[in-house]
């Protein structure tokens, strides 16, 4: 993994917000469409302020998330929520949002329709950011669950995690899908979450520094 260190949140989320959008913008000119996956949790919320005020060819690109919690997306604990929020606003507001929340009464139920909608966005993923909880869990693929083995035919799976926030019933995309992205960065404050990110052997976190096609760019402030 490549780490970036920064001296506040605010540096942090200028620079990563202007990473992203360059990054959309290549992709677009490289093959007219550009796929997002954004993450939820409570971080990244002013990176999402500032990308979405950046001018990029935003009717050119596709936006998912890197996992749900099962809750309506008006409901403050929803990540689409955030994303519409946060995100989806100013120029940014121009940009497709795919969620993964449907009126399926389960995730499981879900995950067949999820997979088909996101058929539509540009494979690889152009650029994938993802937070990271204090246990090393990336998305809603959590230490130690049968999720992180999944690698079959859809693109996503459903995780019942009980000590989850928001809600214990999740749907994410599989670790296959988030490793096979063309660029991958990871936002994380603290120096807490930087140890367990070098360190945690074997978590999810790891599993993708392992497994990503391309180095995962940590970055981080204190
Ligand atoms: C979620 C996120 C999750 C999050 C980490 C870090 O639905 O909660 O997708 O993977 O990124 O739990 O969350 P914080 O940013 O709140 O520390």
């Amino acid at each position: 993994m490549i780490e970036h260190r920064f001296e506040d949140q605010a540096s942090l989320n200028a620079a990563l917000a202007g990473e992203i959008a360059e990054r959309l913008s290549l992709a677009v000119v490289e093959r007219d469409r550009a796929s997002l996956v954004v993450t939820g949790g409570s971080t990244p919320g002013g990176l999402y302020d500032v990308l979405g005020g950046l001018d990029a060819p935003w009717e050119r690109v596709w936006i998912t998330l890197s996992d749900e919690r099962w809750v309506d997306p008006d409901d403050a604990a929803s990540n689409e929520h955030l994303i519409r929020q946060r995100l989806l606003k100013g120029h940014a507001a121009r940009a497709h949002l795919v969620p993964l929340k449907t009126v399926h009464r389960t995730p499981a139920e879900a995950a067949p329709t999820v997979h088909a909608n996101l058929s539509g966005l540009p494979r690889p993923f152009d650029v994938v950011l993802l937070g990271m909880g204090c246990d090393g869990h990336i998305a809603s693929l959590f230490p130690r669950s049968p999720a992180l083995q999944v690698d079959g035919a859809l693109d996503v799976v459903a995780v019942e995690e009980p000590a989850a926030a928001g809600s214990p019933h999740r749907l994410s995309l599989t670790l296959s899908a988030l490793a096979d992205a063309r660029w991958t960065g990871l936002i994380i404050t603290g120096a807490d979450k930087l140890t367990k990110a070098r360190t945690l052997d074997g978590a999810p976190v790891q599993m993708l520094f392992d497994t990503a096609r391309s180095p995962v760019e940590v970055f981080w402030t204190s």
